[in-house]
């Protein structure tokens, strides 16, 4: 098939439009889901984001001759991944957010008790909605792999723990507030785990429902690593420099927190090149793909000059 010529960013609309139509399908658990529950799910998971994950799976399917609407399970599935992770960060216990996709975060709404159900809920949907709408079975059963292995301990949810380590949290002698992230490597370490595995899968499962050969799932695999951790690093920046009604969430938190991040330890222009520089690697990854992977490039390009 050909790619549509259309600038990046009605490309995206196009996407999230598909993407929120879908998981609006989705949402809708019946009266068999506790109705808060449903609430509290749909709250977070439709209130908007910029769906950078679901349309990383879409165009990665586009890029490899697929038709983006075979792979909208796996990008509905990733979102409310995503969408769970959030809802916990934001937690007391975790970041202590007050707002989140410009509005009250999941526990300031329902609470914390049905602020974790609700993560929990989503988590476990997501693998249902895999196991069921990705067709054959074989290959849903790869991208359940691709998806929990990003999202699990040896992925976000262990980058997640982490990155709490780190800020000193379990130090009984400082109680906490003193990082103990020194280097990059470590800062990298945790980033690679807690953001850029899942935006990986996002690749690799797009990828995949494609029919991608083993080659290009391999280059697909170093554009989203290297995007998924230049991800991080324009979140780290955008808690430096960004504007909270942009954003959606607050800002100036990170350095509340003494929390380390690449612009605590690099600088912001050595962070932003550092950006840069993962930036020309995924796209040089996938340089292979042509003209189908144009919408790629663009996305690589944007994730690091965003505003929010
Ligand atoms: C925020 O993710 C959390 C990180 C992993 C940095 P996004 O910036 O993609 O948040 P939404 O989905 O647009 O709300
Ligand atoms: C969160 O990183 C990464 C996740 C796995 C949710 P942050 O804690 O920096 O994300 P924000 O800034 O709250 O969105
Ligand atoms: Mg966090
Ligand atoms: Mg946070
Ligand atoms: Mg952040």
């Amino acid at each position: 098939m050909s790619v549509s010529p259309l600038p990046l960013e009605t490309r995206l609309a196009e996407l999230r439009e598909l993407v929120e139509a879908r998981l609006a399908v989705y949402a809708r658990l019946g009266p068999d889901s506790p109705s808060r529950l449903t609430e509290s799910m749909a709250y977070s998971l439709m209130a908007g984001g910029k769906r950078m994950r679901p349309a990383l799976v879409l165009l990665a399917c586009e890029a490899c001759g697929g038709e983006p609407e075979a792979a909208l399970p796996a990008a509905c599935a990733i979102e409310m991944i995503h969408t769970y992770s959030l809802i916990h960060d934001d937690l007391p216990a975790m970041d202590n957010d007050d707002f989140r996709r410009g509005r009250p975060t999941n526990h300031k709404q329902f609470g914390e008790a049905t602020a974790i159900l609700a993560g929990d809920g989503l988590l476990t949907l997501a693998f249902e909605v895999l196991a069921r709408h990705v067709q054959p079975p074989a290959l849903a059963a790869a991208c359940v792999v691709d998806l929990a292995s990003a999202a699990g301990p040896l992925g976000m949810v262990g980058g997640q723990e982490a990155d709490l380590e780190g800020e000193g949290r379990f130090d009984s002698e400082t109680g906490g507030g003193a990082s103990r992230i020194a280097t990059v490597e470590q800062l990298e370490w945790i980033h690679k785990r807690k953001t850029g595995r899942l935006l990986c899968s996002a690749l690799t499962m797009g990828g995949r429902i494609a029919g991608a050969t083993p080659e290009i799932l391999r280059r697909l695999q170093i554009y989203g690593e290297s995007v998924g951790l230049a991800f991080q690093i324009a979140d780290d920046l955008l808690d430096v420099t960004g504007d909270p009604s942009r954003m959606g969430k607050a800002v100036r938190k990170d350095a509340d927190a003494q929390k380390m991040t690449y612009p605590a330890l690099l600088g912001e222009a050595e962070s932003r090149r550092r950006a840069e520089g993962l930036i020309h690697r995924a796209c040089d990854a996938i340089s292979e793909l042509g003209a189908r992977s144009r919408h790629l490039v663009d996305l690589a390009h944007y994730i690091i000059e965003r505003d929010h």
